[in-house]
């Protein structure tokens, strides 16, 4: 790590020592009834209105609270506050800001519990996803609070000519407007809010409009934690009606947006069409994300990684695994270990430790997944769909699915959810193999497995990817550590959690002094 002693990624929790986990679920079952409400916060305050009821992914008879969308009066009065909010931020001692994002990592610990009730019932997530969905969360905080402290406590210091002092200041570029989304409520919300706060933004977030619940939390933890009312204004609604005013706005100093390449396309337009500044637009996108099975892998190890990199979250990653690559040789007994290992996932309700997977996070995503499973089964040929019991009758549960195609390229985009596409191939074509992958645009991540160091490198070299896994699963990057993000169709850069992140949201000034 970089930053040394001054930073330390956060603890996990171990489920097999009772002192830890009991206490913890303990904890949990206090929000299993809980109604969470929420609205758009200006200021502070939040605004009432009409309400919608917000419902489980995984139970849609379950309610779990009610949210109130921001209007064009909100969405103005947001602006201009985080406008007005700006040279107080940007003019504040970063080390002032970077306490209270420290602090707001403290407060996310401490409400570890309603944190992880709420990913669980508004998004689905699995009870061990929203463990490390806080532990994410919070690493980020404090990772861009040590490094904004780094970069822009004090001015860097430029040679020049005798009795001239030139100095080269870093600091925010204005109103960011944030877009996260639905499957890293926490986690990319605060990952992108913390980073555009410690470098001296003022802030205008918008959560995926299916996770309101967990942004509207979060900024309130935040605004508990020492942030300024009006530094940080939150925006519930749809991208259609808040995310087309908030990045059209001629007010705005950048944006940050993690979610499908077509939205980003679509902001990079809006961008561009109107009035104001040329701003940078910071875009994490999707993937068509393969791994590469040689046949001097170990087969149980490849179906252990395969199995996690593809129906994990349900496969609403966009690290997770879409295409794995077997080398013919050992492909049969590799597909025959992974129908075994997909007949032991444990499909249902997300409140219960053992489920290994959950729902997909609404009706138009379970139409669409389970429309491309139908069509792909008649374009290749079916390996396994694991039979879904009656428990998942009122959620939006989709099949974990395994089919074997010919072909990337019959894949006309990434399907976000648990499917496995399983392509078997020659020795000698393996460089195919290697253009097939790099033929998709996309950049995001890629897996090895080998017992050839030279050939897995060689690999890792030459295809496309923004995170190379060698003989481990392609999914869980940790701030830090793999500082994730892709390119090309996948992505801007720079990477989340890592040490170029933050440049991307400052601006530089230099100061030649002759007085
Ligand atoms: N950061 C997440 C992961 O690595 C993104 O999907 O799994």
């Amino acid at each position: 790590d970089i930053f040394g002693a001054e930073r330390k990624n956060s603890k996990g929790l171990n489920m097999n020592i009772a002192s830890e986990s009991q206490p913890f679920f303990a904890a949990l079952d206090n929000y299993k009834n809980t109604q969470w409400q929420a609205g758009p916060i200006i200021n502070g305050e939040v605004v009432t209105g009409d309400a919608l009821d917000v419902v489980s992914p995984f139970d849609t008879t379950k309610v779990v609270g009610t949210v109130v969308h921001a209007d064009s009066a909100a969405i103005e009065q947001a602006m201009a506050s985080a406008q007005n909010a700006f040279s107080t931020w940007s003019g504040t001692p970063v080390e002032t800001r970077a306490t209270a994002l420290q602090k707001l990592a403290d407060l996310l610990e401490e409400n570890r519990e309603e944190l992880i009730a709420l990913c669980t019932r508004e998004a689905g997530k699995s009870i061990q996803d929203g463990i490390d969905e806080v532990r994410e969360a919070v690493d980020f905080c404090r990772y861009y609070a040590v490094h904004a402290k780094r970069l822009m406590a004090k001015p860097e210091l430029m040679p020049g000519p005798t009795g001239e002092l030139n100095e080269l200041f870093l600091q925010g570029r204005g109103v960011f407007v944030c877009i996260s989304p639905w499957n890293f409520p926490l986690a990319i919300f605060l990952g992108q809010v913390s980073a555009a706060l410690a470098a001296g933004n003022t802030v205008v977030a918008k959560p995926a409009e299916q996770t309101c619940l967990v942004g509207f939390r979060a900024v309130q933890l935040a605004h508990q934690a020492g942030i300024p009312a009006d530094a940080l204004q939150f925006l519930p609604g749809t991208g259609a009606t808040v995310g087309a005013a908030i990045t059209g706005d001629e007010r705005i100093g950048g944006v940050c947006f993690t979610g499908s390449t077509v939205t980003a396309k679509v902001i990079h337009r809006t961008l561009a069409n109107r009035e104001g500044a040329i701003i940078p637009l910071i875009a994490e996108t999707g993937g068509q994300n393969a791994m590469v099975v040689d046949s001097t892998s170990q087969p149980e190890q490849v179906v252990n990684d395969v199995v996690a990199g593809s129906f994990t979250s349900a496969g609403q990653r966009c690290s997770a695994l879409r295409v794995l690559y077997v080398q013919k040789d050992i492909a049969e007994r590799v597909i025959d270990l992974m129908k075994g290992a997909m007949d032991e996932l444990s499909i249902g309700t997300p409140e219960l430790i053992k489920t290994d997977v959950g729902p997909v996070i609404d009706a138009t995503a379970k139409a669409n997944l389970d429309a491309h499973i139908s069509h792909i089964q008649q374009v290749g040929k079916l390996i396994k769909t694991v039979e879904l019991s009656s428990n998942t009758e009122n959620g939006h549960f989709v099949a974990p699915t395994a089919v074997e195609i010919d072909s990337i390229k019959v894949l006309e985009k990434e399907h976000f959810g648990p499917i496995l596409h399983v392509i078997r191939y020659d020795a000698k074509d393996l460089n195919k193999v290697i253009e097939e992958i790099n033929s998709t645009g996309f950049g995001l991540t890629l897996g090895i497995h080998s017992r050839n160091e030279g050939h897995a490198l060689e690999l890792a070299k030459r295809i496309d990817a923004g995170n190379i896994y060698i003989n481990r699963n392609q999914i869980g990057a940790v701030v830090g550590v793999q500082p994730f993000g892709g390119h090309g169709l996948s992505g801007t850069g720079p990477k989340a959690g890592g040490p170029n992140y933050l440049m991307s949201f400052i601006t530089e000034k230099t100061r030649t002094n002759n007085i």
